[in-house]
């Protein structure tokens, strides 16, 4: 037990069922006691997120993933040994004790020790396991800051602890060890190659099948429209976006050419910097209410991979907003 006081009103919210948001290195997580049912169903309300779509469980040590799963390969604890604490997310077959309220019905469940200090203080004063989501309304921008999550979730949340700004800035990558290879659900924090280099074979990407619950194509979407361009893309259609009197939001590398933009913020080159600026940039231009937002793609290596998947999901045709 912690003698911090914010921890211990944290752990005891936790204990009756409330939902604390916390900051992880990824992005701000909505945080409720993975094995009580009630507050599970709770998580779900406040998001406003369909049943089908499983929460990933949040541990504070490696170890605890042998309670939470069963039949579990070799694999995942060298997976274990090398990226955590941090950004991967290993999908197992679930044990008994986890309620398939976290896992959308599934008989596998989604395993991940976060790489914050706040985070792993939280989940050590708790003592058990925290399923937790982004802590936004689904579909919508992922949080970097608590700031992001009281803007988005208000008084829905119970406390939410405040630990600066997520170091990384995207989601954790996902990856399913449940088949015969290695399969990435979700680009995310570790790229393919840490992954590749690490289990000594091609690992396999299917970001949009059945077995990638949640994983929507419109997803990360701020309200303006999005258009997802490379650099060249915007050389070659930068007469036409001028051209069409939108009123237009540029978000872009540092010294990326002009479009006759209204307002303009510019992240870093490199594909970590841009990453770490990504949505709080999509939130801050959407703010300020364009009709479109102009994002220019990083490099598509490393974590650029999945500042690509992002921003393509932000840009594709929303079938229905807030809704689910
Ligand atoms: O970085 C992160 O992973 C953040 C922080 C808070 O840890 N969490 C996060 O959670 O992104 P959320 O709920 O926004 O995304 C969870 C995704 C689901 O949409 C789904 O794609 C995948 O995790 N997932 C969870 N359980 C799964 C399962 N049993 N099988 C396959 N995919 C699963
Ligand atoms: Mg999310």
């Amino acid at each position: 037990m912690t003698t911090d006081p914010v921890l211990q009103r944290a752990v005891g919210i936790l204990r009756a069922g409330g939902l604390v948001a916390f900051p992880t290195e990824t992005v701000y997580g909505l945080g409720a006691d993975a094995l009580n049912r009630s507050a599970v169903r709770r998580v779900f309300e406040v998001k406003r997120r369909p049943e089908g779509h499983p929460l990933i469980i949040h541990v504070g040590r490696s170890q605890e993933l042998a309670a939470l799963a069963r039949d579990l390969p070799s694999q995942a604890w060298e997976l274990a040994r090398r990226f955590w604490p941090g950004p991967l997310t290993l999908v197992v077959r679930k044990s008994g004790i986890v309620p398939l309220s976290v896992t959308g019905g599934r008989d596998t469940v989604a395993v991940r020790v976060p790489g914050h200090p706040l985070a792993l203080a939280l989940l050590h004063a708790f003592g058990g396991p925290i399923a937790a989501p982004s802590a936004n309304r689904f579909g919508q921008v992922s949080p970097t800051t608590a700031l992001h999550v009281s803007s988005d979730l208000g008084g829905d949340v119970d406390l939410i602890l405040d630990g600066g700004g997520s170091e990384i800035g995207v989601e954790s990558t996902i990856v399913d060890l449940t088949r015969d290879r290695l399969c990435v659900l979700r680009l995310g924090g570790i790229s393919v190659e840490d992954l590749e280099a690490v289990v000594q074979a091609q690992v396999a990407v299917e970001l949009h099948g059945s077995s990638a619950p949640g994983q929507l194509p419109s997803h990360y979407a701020p309200r303006a429209k999005v258009l997802a361009v490379t650099a060249s893309e915007l050389a070659q259609g930068a007469e036409a976006l001028r051209a069409s009197g939108a009123r237009l939001a540029l978000l872009a590398p540092a010294g990326s050419d002009q479009i006759g933009e209204h307002d303009r913020i510019e992240v870093p080159k490199e594909p970590e910097g841009y990453a770490r600026s990504l949505y709080a940039a999509l939130r801050t231009l959407d703010s300020r209410s364009p009709e479109v937002i102009v994002v220019v793609l990083p490099e598509e290596r490393g974590i650029g991979r999945a500042i690509g998947d992002r921003v393509r999901r932000a840009a594709a045709p929303r079938p229905k907003r807030n809704e689910g």
